[in-house]
């Protein structure tokens, strides 16, 4: 076993559940449901962190408007209080740099911001995870052991091909899933639905297109008034999240 495997669960030895909010491709919503699902549980009394490890485009610092937060050094960094979430985002190290990390440079980054951060306790911590199956997700699965899995998707087969692969890979890993969201909807096809359950997971909720999402980047109580923040809340309770 990787030996910073030690150093990390440690880290996060306080956390009840840790939920990577995750997709096959980019622009499905997951840095949204990711941001409103963080906030919606906070809102209910928990103790809650949001962790943006997008490392192709974060985004979640713009959905929280968290410009003037910085994280503290104390013993390793603690994340900032945003908008009532512990808020960690590599925004803070890479700031308006074009350039994206790459390659070993990426699971590097990771890798150190895991061992580094202080969460403390906390009864959720939620991911904004990369798109896909690349190696940044391949190690964060490696090296935090109870992480489970909510996967967004569009209503689009060509999105859930890519789930399709996510999710064989998950398997394989042995990593629980909780279901599947299909986000962004415009009718009432039920092919995701059916196409989820052929998997044998669990078909969460669908979420409507709702131009209020878009309107309500950067102010959490509109966005916590949108049919997307609705749809995960009954999404938390129902699947007792
Ligand atoms: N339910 C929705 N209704 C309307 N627009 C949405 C909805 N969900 C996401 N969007 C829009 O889709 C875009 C991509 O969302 P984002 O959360 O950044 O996706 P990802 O993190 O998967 O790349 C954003 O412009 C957002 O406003
Ligand atoms: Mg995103």
């Amino acid at each position: 076993m990787d030996p910073r495997t030690t150093v990390i669960n440690e880290r996060l030895r306080r956390i009840g559940r840790i939920i990577a909010v995750s997709s096959g491709k980019g622009g499905v919503g997951k840095s949204l449901v990711a941001t409103t699902l963080a906030l919606t549980l906070a809102r209910r009394g928990h103790k809650v962190g949001l962790f943006d490890l997008d490392f192709t485009s974060p985004s979640t610092h713009i959905i929280l408007s968290a410009k003037n937060a910085q994280p503290k050094e104390d013993k390793g960094i603690v994340p900032p209080l945003v908008k009532g979430l512990a808020y960690m985002t590599l925004v803070y190290y890479s700031g308006d740099q074009a350039t994206p990390l790459r390659g070993a440079d990426v699971s590097n980054a990771l890798i150190e911001l895991l061992s580094v951060t202080q969460w403390g306790e906390l009864d959720f911590l939620v991911v904004d995870m990369p798109p896909g199956i690349s190696d940044a997700v391949l190690d964060l699965v490696r090296l935090v052991r109870n992480i489970e899995f909510l996967i967004v998707t569009t209503p689009s087969l060509l999105a859930f091909e890519t789930v399709k692969k996510q999710v064989t890979l998950l398997r394989d890993l042995k990593v629980p899933i909780i279901g599947v969201v299909e986000n962004m909807k415009m009718n009432r096809a039920k092919n995701i639905e059916q196409e989820t359950k052929k998997l044998g997971l669990k078909f969460l909720a669908e979420i409507p297109f709702d131009p209020k999402v878009e309107e309500a980047i950067g102010d959490e109580k509109k966005l916590l008034d949108t049919t997307l923040a609705q749809k995960i809340k009954e999404i938390a309770t129902d699947n007792a999240i």
